[in-house]
């Protein structure tokens, strides 16, 4: 039996379909939901034409256990936030103990937090004056992005990065690395 995966995002949905075509033959893991609260999000659209059940909800239902009871009828394993901006409820995280992870665009416990999402990410970290940035995949628990850390990775800044330059740089490691941690876990807890 594979595992269900649901993916979780807010925004153009890069991940999200980077993690569907990672998996989409994959002998253990199913993509079984994509979930958004933005019915404007990019990934509305890009999920239309990939054939998979598309959960679009209110905060209202995420708070409500609507969303979750959706989950379950899907018989989810798993939940991945890929640029998903809400906070996860306690019920969830409840639910699904240590099951739902999340990608953040910095290496934690730097640069994470309510409204650094992003952008403002990236431009606080040059701001700051770092010389390195990267990317981290961790548990989700009651507080954003302070969950103990499964993955991390990290780059240089160069003299001459721009916000541009390095969320692009980010998107690479966050594309190549995403999936392959995700499978690495599935993996690791089968059992589970
Ligand atoms: C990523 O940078 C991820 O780390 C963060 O939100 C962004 C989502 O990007 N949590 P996309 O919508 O998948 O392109």
């Amino acid at each position: 039996m594979k595992k269900k995966l649901a993916i979780f995002a807010s925004g153009t949905g890069s991940n999200a379909v980077n993690l569907y075509s990672f998996f989409k033959n994959s002998l253990i893991i199913d993509i079984a939901i994509i979930c958004t609260n933005n019915k404007y999000s990019g990934i509305v659209e890009k999920v239309e034409g990939l054939g998979i059940p598309l959960c679009v909800f209110s905060k209202e239902d995420l708070k409500n256990g609507k969303v979750l009871n959706v989950l379950k009828k899907n018989d989810v394993d798993w939940i991945v936030l890929a640029g998903f901006l809400l906070k996860i409820p306690e019920s969830y995280i409840v639910d699904f103990p240590q099951k739902i992870i999340n990608i953040h665009p910095s290496l934690l416990p730097k640069f994470g937090g309510k409204g650094m999402y992003g952008k403002h990410v990236h431009k606080a970290v040059i701001d700051s004056g770092d010389k390195e940035s990267g990317i981290s995949i961790h548990y989700v628990n009651k507080n954003y992005d302070e969950g103990n850390i499964i993955f991390q990775k990290s780059c240089q800044i160069n003299e001459k990065e721009s916000v541009l330059s390095l969320s692009i740089k980010i998107q690479k490691m966050e594309h190549l690395y995403f999936p392959k941690i995700i499978q690495k876990l599935v993996l690791e807890n089968l059992s589970l």
